[in-house]
């Protein structure tokens, strides 16, 4: 599984043609259901990068991409909820405007959930999320993204833009890290 980083995978949870495969369908629901409108396309960094451009060349509709950094404070893990929105590129104005949120994948909740209300209390027409992974068991939150590639479960997942310690992002799988091999 690679170079000097491989004993740190544990296994491949979804491989490479399963991506592509999730990402289709993805697209084609999102395609039928945007048909004909303005769509404004927002990722959220860094994770979301990869799925991103993936998804994106699949949309048939007039598409606009706009990016976005959030960083929750304190643990990871157990997530405060208090999360930090950070403008990367933002230029364009919210109101009236149809956004679909993609991101790598939803824990808790909190992170998109703040965000999705941010977007609405700026008075976007509307605002829906698309996640590649969701590990429905970890929510804090009631959340539900309106396209969710695969639900796994809560297992540390890496690659296709995930990382551990900002490492394996470039993976063009998904992988288990054992953690205690670190
Ligand atoms: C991940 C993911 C979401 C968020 C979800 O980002 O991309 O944005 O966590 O977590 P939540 O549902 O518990 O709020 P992360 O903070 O790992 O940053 P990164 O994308 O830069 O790796």
């Amino acid at each position: 599984m690679g170079a000097d980083k491989s004993y740190a995978l544990e296994k491949v949870l979804i491989r490479e043609d399963e991506i592509k495969s999730i990402v289709k369908t993805l697209a084609g629901r999102i395609n039928e259901d945007y048909k004909g409108k303005k769509l404004i396309i927002i990722g959220v960094l860094k994770g979301a990068f990869v799925f991103l451009s993936d998804l994106v060349r699949e949309i048939k509709s007039d598409v606009q991409i706009e990016f976005i950094k959030a960083s929750s404070y304190g643990s990871k893990t157990i997530s405060t909820g208090e999360v930090n929105t950070e403008y990367v590129s933002f230029s364009f104005d919210v109101a009236g405007t149809n956004l679909l949120i993609v991101d790598d994948i939803l824990d808790t909740g909190h992170t998109l959930t703040r965000m999705m209300d941010m977007f609405r209390e700026k008075n976007a027409a509307s605002v829906e999320l698309c996640v590649f992974l969701d590990k429905v068991e970890r929510r804090q939150v009631p959340l539900t993204a309106k396209y969710t590639g695969k639900v796994i479960p809560d297992e540390f997942v890496v690659g296709y833009g995930l990382d551990f310690n900002e490492s394996h992002r470039n993976l063009p799988y998904i992988a288990v890290v054992n953690t205690s091999k670190q």
